[in-house]
């Protein structure tokens, strides 16, 4: 016999086989090395051996979560000083699991729940929290937040062995910023660019004075018997890691050379596993027989690739793997890869599209990570549905919210749960969505996302209702530790507290008008909202002839048929501006777009259009949602760009410009100066009247005030610095996005939200003319909860009527839109004699309560407004 190394084939068939042909193997090739000349009695260092030896011994020890916890590992790590006890009195308490109670007192110490119940203690040496009914929650957990260290693209798509603790910074703002959302702990996801990202790593967020990223480790401080150490990691499928692979003309460029290029990868781990296992097979059987010259028979040391460690350490069931995929065909292929190579998915994340393939995600016992109602911006985010978390949900699959930061900002994840409360998605399985059931998935629920003794203290008291559009936390605590306290704190806890939760969705119907009928009255309105000068009346109806509005009040004499609005609000139809519908569909297809425009000419917008509903998902989800109008511009990366309406109610509506921080180079033409320069040769050539620029920075809007005739400021992150100014030389803003965040150079100065005062007011305040906007046109559909939020914050909130608030929600949409570009008399109010343009709520517009019921654009009427 001669020594013939193990075939690929070879080596499966013996752990297949198990044991029998497997010590076979080994002896045989133990035997024939040695005749190869290979001295056995050299062997390997006693360390090294024994170090292998207790790897091998670890490999199937699966330690457990203590029944009876008592410390909390992290509590006084980093050179943090202790905190005294806290006893929170009278909150309204949802602790994870779906209870919620009324009166209850909450006490913690050393950074664990101590006792959670009525009248817990009578005297008390510690901090005295009346909490007055306020609401009180785990704190939230999002599966991913990141900087910007996010993606290895260089080269291989498979990178396992990355590590996102290396690109964590305990500086980034962000850190703070989350955890003012009420978010006490992030599951850092690497990745999405390529294949396989990297191993992840959870974070509390919670900063040390010893200024180290370990210290903000989930796992920091745990020893053995304090629980289970799980690892995390990231891969992706679909268009990501595909189109990277087409930038750089290597694998994977197809979904096929995807499924080659895991497979390769796994069975390059497999392969390492083999050899692991038999080496560990060996080594004890060395052991058993010689003992402690067990080392000195061996020939190597165990093997233990760096490429390979995290991919053996997921193939050994140790890593929870969190696969980044959308299509239901791309979530299939990495379901039959992990049966083919024998490991678990824990999670599903951004899958937009696995409410098509519910019950076999059910029956693998994969989670999804999905957003409420975040889509279209790709092919593969186009299929998604509203529906999701509740189809999931019903068919057994877990379902987590995520916020895929600094996509979305993860501050305000807990408004991924309202929203999806809104569509349907019941409100405990929601709050869950965001608390235990990210923490299950993490393998953390013995420890984290309940409010339950023997639970770390990461607490989160509630200004309202938190699935309430607008909802900030007072006060959280990360560790016991309060890691944030609203600066109206002290004012805003004593409130006296209505801790009644929303209202459920009423599904009212309303009827729509026959199609023949040349006038219509709609009554049956609790309030008409038709332009600023609005007041509440009592039986207000509208009325309609031939697609104009002839009469609206309480005076006006009914006639032809009459719609029942059922008690439903009436505002004017919604004014996008500044966004793409009817100009772009996807906006990574470029197939489906009017084009970019590469010259600093002057372009008509308009010219570009399609039109179309019946073929355009973003203008029938928008026109569903109330938006019965748009003021559409090109795509474009250059300055220069004109807007026109999509329907064409105005062909050119403003000369529009961009200034671009995000690349001025060293050419004198995009240097910020030079586009300033650039803009001021351009304004007025299609004489529209109106200059509209996209700027947040205070110091460019500050240069174009000043050297430029500008009526509108698009973006306006920084823009409530120069508020005086603004109001001064009747300048508009569009916030968008409304909810703005630091995120660039020139967006320091961005007050994000549960900032008090707020960008908003200040504009407001002054007397300058703000309206909303974007950013994205996947956001249209719910730009009156963004209007929402504005009025949630107002400093006067709780002091305005109904009324009042749905005409502040109402007025950034629509008058303001039209006083900025112009508008006025064409769009944004419901005036007799103007075309009806206007959308019926079920409630309050701007709470998420109301759903829209019917929306009226001239003879068009809707009352399907289901969104997909
Ligand atoms: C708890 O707070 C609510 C709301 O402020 C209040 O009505 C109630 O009296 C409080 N209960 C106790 C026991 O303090
Ligand atoms: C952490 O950094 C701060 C400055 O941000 C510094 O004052 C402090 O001394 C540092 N802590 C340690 C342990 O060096
Ligand atoms: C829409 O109106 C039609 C005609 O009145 C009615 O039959 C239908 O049930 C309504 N649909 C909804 C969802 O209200
Ligand atoms: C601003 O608008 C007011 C009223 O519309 C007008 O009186 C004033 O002259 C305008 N100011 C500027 C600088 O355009």
């Amino acid at each position: 016999m001669s020594y013939k190394p193990i075939s690929r084939q070879q080596n499966f068939k013996f752990v297949w086989l198990a044991v029998p042909s497997l010590v076979l193997g080994l002896l045989f090739s133990t035997y024939f090395i040695s005749k190869d000349g290979i001295s056995q009695d050299v062997g390997i260092e006693k360390s090294v051996f024994l170090d292998g030896l207790a790897q091998c011994r670890a490999r199937d020890y699966n330690p457990v979560a203590p029944k009876h916890r008592t410390k909390n590992p992290r509590y006084k790590l980093g050179g943090e000083l202790p905190t005294p006890p806290v006893l929170i009195k009278n909150a309204t308490l949802w602790n994870g699991d779906g209870h919620l109670s009324r009166n209850v007192d909450i006490l913690f110490q050393d950074g664990i729940i101590l006792k959670v119940g009525n009248s817990l203690v009578d005297n008390f040496n510690g901090e005295v929290i009346e909490a007055h009914g306020h609401y009180v929650t785990p704190d939230s957990w999002p599966a991913f937040a990141g900087a910007s260290d996010t993606n290895e693209m260089s080269e291989s798509s498979t990178r396992p062995y990355l590590r996102s603790l290396d690109g964590f910074s305990p500086y980034d703002t962000a850190i703070r910023i989350i955890n003012s959302g009420g978010v006490t702990t992030s599951l850092v996801l690497p990745g999405s660019g390529t294949a396989m990202g990297g191993e992840a790593f959870a974070f509390k967020h919670r900063l040390f004075p010893s200024n180290r990223s370990e210290d903000m480790l989930l796992n920091a401080g745990m020893e053995e018997q304090d629980g289970p150490k799980w690892r995390w990691m990231k891969m992706a499928c679909g268009e990501n890691p595909i189109n990277n692979g087409r930038r750089k003309n290597q694998l994977p460029e197809s979904r096929l050379g995807l499924g080659y290029l895991f497979r390769k990868r796994f069975d390059d781990a497999y392969q390492s596993l083999v050899a692991q296992d038999q080496w560990c097979y060996e080594a004890e059987t060395l052991y058993k027989a010689h003992s402690k010259k067990a080392h000195t028979k061996i020939k190597s040391r165990f093997p233990e690739p760096i490429d390979d460690e995290t991919m053996i350490a997921l193939l050994r069931g140790k890593v929870r793997l969190n696969a980044h995929c959308y299509e239901s065909y791309d979530l299939e292929a990495m379901i039959r890869l992990s049966h083919e190579y024998n490991f678990k998915i824990t999670a599903f994340h951004h899958a937009l599209e696995a409410w098509r393939v519910a019950p076999l995600l059910a029956k693998e016992g994969i989670a999804t990570a999905i957003f409420a109602d975040h889509w279209g911006y790709k092919k593969e985010a186009y299929d998604s549905s509203v529906k999701a978390a509740q189809i999931l949900s019903n068919a057994g699959v877990q379902v987590v919210f995520k916020s895929d930061h600094p996509v979305l900002n993860a501050q305000n994840l807990i408004y991924e749960a309202a929203k999806a409360h809104h569509y349907g998605f019941d409100a405990d399985l929601a709050l869950k969505a965001v608390t235990s059931g990210p923490a299950e998935r993490m393998g953390q629920d013995w420890r984290i996302g309940y409010v339950l003794p023997g639970y770390d203290a990461d607490i989160v008291i509630w200004d309202k209702y938190p699935l309430a559009i607008g909802a900030h936390p007072l006060r959280v605590f990360t560790d016991g530790y309060t890691t944030f306290k609203h600066v109206d704190y002290d004012k805003s806890i004593v409130q006296d507290y209505d801790s009644s939760s929303i209202k459920e969705s009423s599904h009212v119907k309303v009827d729509k008008p026959n199609a023949q009928a040349s006038a219509v009255t709609y009554h049956n309105i609790a309030g008409l909202v038709h332009g600023p000068s609005a007041t509440w009346e009592k039986n207000s109806v509208v009325v309609v002839e031939n697609g104009v509005v002839t009469c609206i009040g309480s005076k006006c004499s009914a006639k032809g048929e009459q719609i029942d609005l059922k008690n439903g609000w009436v505002i004017p139809g919604l004014v996008a501006a500044s966004v793409r519908l009817g100009i772009e569909e996807i906006s990574s297809e470029p197939g489906t777009s009017a084009g970019k425009i590469s010259t600093d000419d002057l372009l008509p917008s308009a010219d570009g259009i399609f039109v179309g509903r019946k073929f355009s998902k973003a203008l029938d989800a928008a026109f569903k949602a109330g938006v019965t109008s748009a003021i559409s511009i090109f795509k474009s990366s250059t300055m220069i760009k004109e807007i026109s309406d999509s329907t064409f109610i105005k062909r050119l509506v403003a000369d529009h410009f961009q200034v671009d921080v995000s690349a001025p180079s060293n050419s004198i033409s995009s240097s910020l100066a030079g586009q300033i320069t650039t803009i001021g040769q351009n304004i007025g050539k299609s004489k529209t009247g109106v200059v509209a620029v996209d700027v947040d920075g205070a110091a460019q809007i500050y240069a174009l005030l000043h050297n430029l005739p500008i009526n509108v400021i698009i973006g306006g992150a920084e823009a409530h610095v120069l508020a005086e100014e603004l109001a001064k030389k009747n300048v508009s803003v569009v916030l968008s996005p409304t909810r703005c965040t630091p995120s660039s150079w020139y967006k320091q100065e961005c007050l994000v939200t549960g900032s008090s005062p707020t960008g908003y007011s200040l504009l407001h305040d002054a007397g300058v003319n703000v309206a909303i906007s974007g950013p994205e046109d996947n956001f249209i559909r719910g730009l009156i909860w963004e209007a929402g939020w504005i009025v949630a914050d107002l400093p006067n909130y709780h002091d305005l009527s109904d009324f009042e608030k749905a005409k502040h929600a109402a007025s950034l949409l629509t008058w303001n839109v039209a006083k900025a570009f112009k508008l006025e008399g064409l769009v944004g109010t419901i005036a007799v004699g103007s075309p009806a343009r206007f959308v019926v709520y079920d409630g309050i517009p701007g709470t998420l309560e109301a759903k829209v019921t019917l929306v009226v654009d001239q003879d068009l009427v809707e009352n399907e407004t289901d969104q997909y």
